[in-house]
């Protein structure tokens, strides 16, 4: 084969995906292919990075297990997840807009009665969580589920340490006939990702700051509906506007009111969900 020139063998290679039978994998890979080697052209890419690069993937692969999810953390530094979520969820009028799930998500926490507190005895300050669930017009969806999940005082989520039950700060709830949902949890506070793997060792190298702002998750679906995955954010909470994973849109900040007693908080938000049709 004769020798490519640069531009001729990203053509060449590409042209390999002539017979791919799936027209959205070969899209995908041709795509890929371009850009991966654009990116090295613009970089003027040595040999020496090309393999510190396949050695970090590499650290990386080696770092993720079924608890720990480092190619996920990989791709919200980089801010690909945030970007593939703005790119699937609208946030049209009247539905409350999603931002990314993160690697801490564990399915099947149990079912929990209105107004029951999170798994695990939490410590921190008391918090109620209650709103309503709705569609684009404002009218009530009955028994949506309400997946919730958050990190401890500690800054850490029950999936990160094996000292913790495996719900805790998690559990999921139901809106009642009106669409009202209610919980009590405890005020989130701020914390950092984990930094025990390359990508906090990326992230010093680069002189990044690995936190992210107080907050909820929650994971929502009703019959009829799109699931919505999205977060609440504390208003005022420090590191707001630098956020490691891009997670926050300024429609997801939320007060967190201190309760007239001054003994907890309270936050009441109504989510806004689309209709699958
Ligand atoms: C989280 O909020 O749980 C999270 C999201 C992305 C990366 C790390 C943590
Ligand atoms: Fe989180």
């Amino acid at each position: 084969m004769p020798s490519l020139n640069s531009s001729k063998l990203t053509d060449e290679v590409v042209s390999r995906y002539k017979d791919c039978p799936d027209p959205r994998l070969k899209q995908i890979m041709e795509s890929l292919v371009r850009h991966l080697h654009s990116f090295a052209r613009d970089v003027n890419l040595t040999e020496a990075e090309w393999l510190k690069g396949i050695d970090f993937v590499t650290k990386v692969g080696q770092f993720s297990n079924e608890m720990r999810q480092e190619f996920i953390l990989l791709s919200d530094v980089l801010g690909l997840e945030t970007t593939v979520v703005e790119l699937n969820h609208g946030g049209g009028v009247g539905e409350t807009e999603a931002t990314l799930q993160g690697p801490f998500y564990v399915a099947g926490a149990p079912e929990l009665p209105k107004g029951a507190m999170v798994e695990g005895n939490p410590q921190g300050d008391p918090l109620d969580v209650k709103g309503k669930i709705h569609d684009p017009k404002g009218q009530p969806i009955a028994d949506a589920l309400i997946d919730v999940w958050q990190a401890g005082e500690d800054g850490l989520y029950s999936s990160q340490d094996p000292n913790k039950s495996k719900y805790e700060l998690r559990g999921k709830f139901r809106s009642d006939r009106e669409g009202n949902y209610h919980f009590r949890s405890v005020l989130p506070k701020g914390y950092q990702i984990p930094t025990d793997g390359p990508v906090g060792v990326l992230m010093r190298a680069t002189h990044r700051p690995p936190w992210r702002p107080a907050h909820l998750h929650f994971m929502i679906s009703a019959e009829g509906y799109k699931s919505l995955i999205t977060h609440l954010f504390v208003k005022g909470a420090p590191h707001i506007d630098e956020d490691a994973v891009f997670g926050v849109k300024p429609s997801l900040i939320q007060e967190f009111k201190r309760k007239p007693s001054g003994k907890g908080y309270t936050l009441d938000y109504d989510f806004g969900l689309s209709p699958t049709a």
